[in-house]
């Protein structure tokens, strides 16, 4: 009742903008260049029916993932505060944040503990690193609180970075470190997923398997290779199930595998549930088939936990959902809700003890960021930790979960549905996300629908 409704009230918000659109403008749509009817499609009502009041056309900035006739032609939205779900623009308008800022303030827009914590550090040690043996009290206490909060298998050792693209970086440097350590110099390629996303520095990008993180940007650097992408719905066998699916890609991973050479090998790295190429589950028995695969050629299983931790799947970890026992595991966003750039990798015992005697040998671990282990970062997060701990973030999921799931089944029956994701075993809020998609796509697809509609009748 409440998608309808909401989906009704947004028809007539977005068929309301048209008209009000048509009447500033005051033209016929065949008319006008494709950048303006491009406008229309991706500009916001601040940037449709403000164009001359607001201006920041044409700013400064080269703006992430955005196309640069959108930065010279539009205004951007600008967002001004947050509250709860909901963030405000620069000309006041309430938005709901239904995509958790980029999947990441887990915790709303103005969480006083969340920020008291960061001007309690701010005031005591805004700054001081970690290099050289020396570090402060909140890296170390993150730390440890991070070992005893992930359970899916033991790990040994946190290395901080700022975010989770730095944290793949790192993972791939980690495993080549580890493995030249083993005497295995050829062990070094990685096998990413296709539509994975791993961020977008020169190596997380080429473990992500979305071409347009590719496209004129020379990338994927040659030592990464892509296997299937999980999606069921979209690329299962006419009567195959899950699980048949399941084995048929495990069997496509080994056969890579052998085709390549197990001893050129280092690692396999996925999210859990993939995000950014289109909200898409595991089907059934699929980590655990992977994860025989490539613990039969002895290669290492990184965790890309980037937007399923804390949380987001009625766990407190992606690996828990999927009984995923990872040798590395990569952390960023929900982790400190946001409020501070923060990300992370756990290494297994067996990986930092390599780590450490290489090290030694070597005399210094030559890996890490100026601001690794930020002090302020780090006691946001260990309150971040906190909360989701007292509130009992992931019993509410699971609470939470079911009716969101149900509402969304309203969906079903529209003939550009394709897939209602939610499954049997999981209730998580992922679908929360796969929400927003959907009704951004819904969305965009009426606008879009009511331009063309528009643009043929002129009314
Ligand atoms: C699974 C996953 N890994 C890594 C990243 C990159 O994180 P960041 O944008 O903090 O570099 C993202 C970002 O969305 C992600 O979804």
């Amino acid at each position: 009742m409440v998608i309808r409704s909401l989906l009704r009230s947004s028809l007539k918000t977005q068929h309301g903008s048209c008209k009000k659109l048509g009447a500033a403008l005051g033209s016929s749509q065949e008319n006008l260049p494709r950048s303006l009817l491009l406008a229309r499609f991706y500009g916001t009502e601040a940037s449709l029916l403000k164009e001359d009041v607001t201006s920041y056309k044409g700013h400064d900035m080269l703006a992430p993932f955005t196309a640069g006739w959108q930065s010279t032609d539009l205004n951007p939205l600008v967002i001004e505060r947050s509250e709860g779900s909901y963030v405000y623009d620069n000309n006041g308008k309430k938005y709901l944040d239904s995509l958790a800022g980029l999947w990441c303030t887990a915790l709303g827009g103005n969480e006083p503990r969340l920020v008291a914590a960061a001007n309690a550090q701010l005031n005591k040690l805004p700054f001081y690193h970690s290099f050289w043996n020396r570090t402060t009290k909140p890296s170390l206490d993150l730390a440890k609180e991070l070992l005893e909060t992930f359970t899916a298998r033991k790990m040994g050792k946190v290395f901080f970075t700022n975010s989770g693209s730095e944290a793949n970086d790192s993972q791939v440097k980690l495993v080549w470190y580890y493995n030249n350590a083993l005497g295995r110099p050829n062990k070094k390629k990685f096998i990413a997923r296709a539509k994975s996303y791993h961020g977008s520095t020169l190596i997380s990008a080429s473990l992500s398997g979305l071409p347009a993180l590719h496209q004129k940007f020379d990338l994927p650097a040659p030592f990464i290779l892509h296997t299937d992408c999980p999606h069921y719905w979209r690329y299962h066998l006419p009567g195959e199930s899950e699980e048949e699916f399941s084995t048929r890609l495990a069997n496509n991973l080994e056969n890579l595998i052998l085709k390549e050479g197990p001893e050129t090998i280092a690692a396999f790295i996925a999210e859990p549930v993939m995000g950014a190429g289109g909200v898409i589950l595991p089907p059934a028995t699929y980590f655990d088939k992977i994860q025989a695969v490539v613990k039969k050629y002895d290669i290492l299983f990184i965790a890309d936990e980037v937007i399923c931790a804390f949380g987001r799947l009625g766990s407190m970890f992606g690996c828990d959902k999927y009984n995923i026992k990872p040798d590395l595991v990569s952390l960023a966003k929900a982790l400190s809700s946001a409020y501070m750039p923060i990300g992370a990798v756990m290494v297994s015992p067996e990986i930092s003890e390599v780590i450490h005697s290489q090290s030694n040998k070597l005399g210094t671990f030559s890996h890490g960021f100026t601001y690794s282990g930020h002090p302020v970062a780090c006691a946001v997060a260990i309150e971040a930790l906190k909360i989701y701990k007292e509130r009992n973030i992931v019993d509410k999921v699971n609470i939470i979960a079911p009716k969101f799931q149900d509402g969304l089944k309203a969906f079903s029956d529209s003939p550009i549905i394709g897939e209602i994701i939610s499954h049997p075993t999981s209730h998580s809020l992922l679908n929360g996300a796969s929400f927003s998609f959907l009704f951004t796509s819904i969305t965009y697809l009426i606008r879009y629908m009511l331009l063309f509609w528009k643009s043929i009748t002129g009314n």
